[in-house]
């Protein structure tokens, strides 16, 4: 079989042509080039295979040109799974959805789940467009080579066993996409790749990375940030017997500790310095500001009680933590 490399509006309108004959065709993505057949016939799916000399037990990536592709392909879509579709999709991330019954056990080597991906790179949607029907496609290197990055990688490879090669020029990412599985509670990456957990865990909240551990986004911009801070060191007692301590040592280096305490504590506190914060949890949460502001002023040293209580007390707590730079004592 002669083996042409093509680029342009005529590889793919033959690209798409050689598709809808069962054909199999390399194609370029921003990450590396693909061999892409019809995701839905399965003799197409053993030809890819057998082009790349790749074992039936690992499974193939479906490709799509629009989002709405993906509904026919899974049997499952959750609200937290269209938001990682809308915010990272186009693009070199390919998400495991569980598989709809129209995706040949081929393609996924028997598992019941189907890799998805978008590739945002222009040449290879408007491809996928043309072609009608979603293309599976494993990186177009033969199985064990590295995977290819121009069409002359692929024409390595391939020459004599796939009719065409759509030539895109280079690939940008340059590696594979990042694979995430999506159908378990915290969405789980399988192989790294330029869409980082730090993106994805922005997206989803957590994640686990390929290396197992859970990575958590901050809940809002800027929350990871020490805020809040007086401008003297501020730190938490954990109990009024810590806090008791950590004043003592403080005043024996010379410094002028105070302490922030609720209203209940003030008589064991003999006659160390202190702000009252109140009694009630809403006093404590309407004064903490303005002590902090106070206290800064008059000492130089701030030692604030660890406040247990309602749920505001937790908000309060948070803000407390925040300007201590989460220093407890
Ligand atoms: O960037 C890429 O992902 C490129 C371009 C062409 O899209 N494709 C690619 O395909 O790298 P491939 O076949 O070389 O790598 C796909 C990886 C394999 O490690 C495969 O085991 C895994 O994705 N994979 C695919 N479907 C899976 C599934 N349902 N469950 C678990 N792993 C899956
Ligand atoms: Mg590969």
């Amino acid at each position: 079989m002669e083996t042409l490399i093509l680029s342009g509006e005529k590889a793919i309108k033959l690209g798409a042509e050689l598709i809808k004959a069962g054909e199999v065709v390399a194609f370029p993505t921003e990450t590396v080039y693909g061999l892409g057949g019809n995701a839905l016939d399965s003799a197409c799916i053993a030809k890819i295979y057998q082009a790349k000399g790749r074992p039936a037990d690992n499974p193939l990536i479906v490709h799509i040109a629009k989002v709405e592709d993906i509904y026919p392909l899974v049997s499952e879509f959750s609200e937290r799974n269209k938001r990682v579709v809308e915010k990272l999709m186009p693009g070199p991330i390919t998400v495991l959805f569980p598989k709809s019954d129209i995706v040949p056990d081929s393609v996924t080597a028997g598992l019941k789940t189907v890799g998805i991906r978008m590739p945002k790179m222009a040449i290879a949607r408007k491809f996928i467009e043309a072609c009608g029907v979603p293309i599976a496609a494993p990186s177009a290197n033969a199985s064990t080579r590295v995977s290819p990055t121009t069409a002359s990688h692929v024409y390595e490879d391939m020459k004599g066993r796939i009719p065409l090669i759509i030539d895109g020029g280079d690939s940008d990412v340059g590696i594979e996409s990042t694979v995430v599985d999506l159908t378990g509670e915290i969405p789980t990456i399988l192989r790294p790749g330029a869409i980082t957990a730090e993106m994805l865990a922005e997206v989803v909240g957590s994640v686990r990375t390929h290396k197992g551990e859970v990575i958590s986004s901050a809940p809002a911009p800027g929350m990871k940030y020490k805020h809040y801070a007086p401008t003297v060191p501020m730190v938490v007692a954990s109990d009024m017997k810590a806090l008791i301590e950590e004043y003592d040592r403080q005043v024996a280096l010379d410094k002028k500790p105070l302490c922030l305490i609720r209203g209940q504590a003030i008589d064991i506190l003999g006659d160390r310095k202190f702000i009252n914060l109140g009694d009630s949890d809403y006093e404590v949460c309407r004064n903490i500001y303005k002590s902090m502001r106070d206290a800064e002023k008059v000492c130089d040293y701030i030692i604030c009680i660890y406040l247990e209580g309602s749920e505001i007390c937790k908000s309060v707590m948070n803000r407390v933590l925040k300007a201590s730079g989460g220093k407890i004592v």
